[in-house]
This record gives structure tokens, C-alpha cells and sequence, in this order.
């Protein structure tokens, strides 16, 4: 497992690389000329395939642009959340440091997979992230030090947005399939196996989310308060990270 300044530099790394606006390889270019020369929305599918290939609009390549760049910056953000938090939570509640751990550990797993992503198909990072690793740092640090219960609150709140984020994504590629059934198409190999890793982490996330509310996140003090700014911050960094 690589520490979190070794995943942050291959982050960077694919920020100087990523100039380009739009750029999915397993879409476009290629894809989208013979799209473009035929005014078709097929492609004659990879070899041993009996079907054509479902060939993604200009519309859905944006869509899993902006994806994988807030997907990156979300894992960016949980993995500085738990580094910032396990100090504190371990230090008053030593029987959680395996939690923590496994926690961690996940969400370094995620944000390696989206920065592989992201650099693979050449996706701009988001802008905010030098602002995202300042928030979720102090995000980390002062739920930590509101208590153990405030911490998993933190959890609890981040991971309900993050978890219903990563359906709508897992529901709109389901679309897609369903649209290239019906024309007798099928997806990309690497887009089934994108949805599939949507779906495994998502499933990661809502494990986070009850191991939060399992050792008491409905306890801190005050609790309502604290979910809510939390969500509302999730959801408006989500926004400004799929645009900028
Ligand atoms: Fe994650
Ligand atoms: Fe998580």
C-alpha cells in the first residue's frame, strides 16, 4: 500500500499531464471520428465480439469526464479526512485503530484507482484541489477533536452523500446499457469495468457509512447540525468539482 504523499504526487503528476478538455482513449478519438465520419452510433466492437459497440455521445463523455474528476477529489478528500481524524480518535479510543485502518486503507485504494483514471484518460483534476485538501484536512481534525461520536458523524454525513453520488453514477452507465441493448449494442469492455469499480466502491462506502453509525455517530453532540453543514458542504464541493 503506497503512504498518502506517494498517491498525492501521481496525483499531480497526472494534473501536469491532463491539459486537454475532453480526452476518454476508449471513447474518442479514434471512436468518435469513425462516429463522426459515419454519423453512426456504432462501432464495429472489438475483435471476437458479436456485437457492435455502443459508442458514447459527446453528452455522456462529459458526463464521465466530470465523474472521474469529482470521484478523485472526493477520495482525495476521504483519505485526508481519516489521516486527519485517526491521531485523535485512536489516541482516546485505541480498540478503533483497526477500524481506521481498513477505513483508510480503502479509501487510499479508491484514490489510487481514480488517479490511474484520471491520468489514463488524460481528465483535467479539478481546479479546487489545493482548496480540498485544506477543508478536508481541518474537516478531519476538529470533528476528531469534537470526540469519537462527532468523527464517525463526519463519517456518517460524508459517506451518505458520497454513497448516493456514486449510484446516480452507477444508474446513469446502467442507462446506457440498457440503451445499447435495446440496439442490439454492447459497452466498452473498460466502461463495464468502470461501472463495476463504481459499484464495488460505492458498496466500500456505505460499509464506511454503517461501521459510523455502529459505533455511535448518532450520539455527538449536536448532531443534526453537524450532519447537515457536512452534507451541504459534500454536495456544493461535488457541484464545483464537476465544472471546475
Ligand atoms: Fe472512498
Ligand atoms: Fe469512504
Amino acid at each position: 500500500m503506497e503512504s498518502l504523499p506517494v498517491l498525492r504526487r501521481c496525483a499531480w503528476q497526472s494534473r501536469r499531464r491532463a491539459t486537454s478538455p475532453l480526452f476518454l482513449d476508449f471513447l474518442a478519438p479514434s471512436t468518435l471520428h469513425r462516429y463522426q465520419c459515419r454519423h453512426a452510433s456504432t462501432d464495429p466492437g472489438s475483435p471476437g465480439s458479436s456485437k457492435p459497440r455502443y459508442v458514447l455521445s459527446k453528452k455522456q463523455r462529459e458526463f464521465l469526464d466530470s465523474a472521474l474528476r469529482v470521484n478523485q477529489a472526493g477520495e482525495l478528500a476521504a483519505t485526508l479526512i481519516y489521516k486527519a481524524q485517526t491521531p485523535q480518535v485512536v489516541r482516546s479510543h485505541p480498540h478503533l485503530r483497526p477500524l481506521m485502518k481498513h477505513m483508510y486503507d480503502q479509501e487510499a485504494g479508491h484514490f489510487k484507482t481514480f488517479n490511474q483514471l484520471i491520468a489514463k484518460h488524460e481528465i483535467r483534476p479539478t481546479a479546487m484541489y489545493p482548496v480540498w485538501e485544506v477543508a478536508a484536512t481541518f474537516l478531519g481534525w476538529s470533528t476528531a477533536a469534537l470526540g469519537r461520536e462527532a468523527a464517525m458523524a463526519c463519517t456518517e454525513a460524508v459517506e451518505t452523500e458520497i454513497g448516493s453520488h456514486y449510484n446516480d453514477q452507477v444508474r446513469e452507465i446502467l442507462s446506457w446499457e440498457a440503451d445499447a441493448q435495446r440496439r442490439g449494442e454492447e459497452l466498452d469492455e473498460e466502461l463495464k469495468e468502470m461501472l463495476s469499480t463504481f459499484r464495488r466502491i460505492r458498496d466500500e462506502e456505505l460499509e464506511h457509512l454503517d461501521h459510523a453509525v455502529a459505533n455511535d455517530a448518532k450520539e455527538a453532540k449536536p448532531y443534526d447540525p453537524l450532519v447537515d453543514v457536512i452534507r451541504l458542504g459534500c454536495r456544493t464541493a461535488i457541484k464545483i468539482s464537476e465544472k471546475v
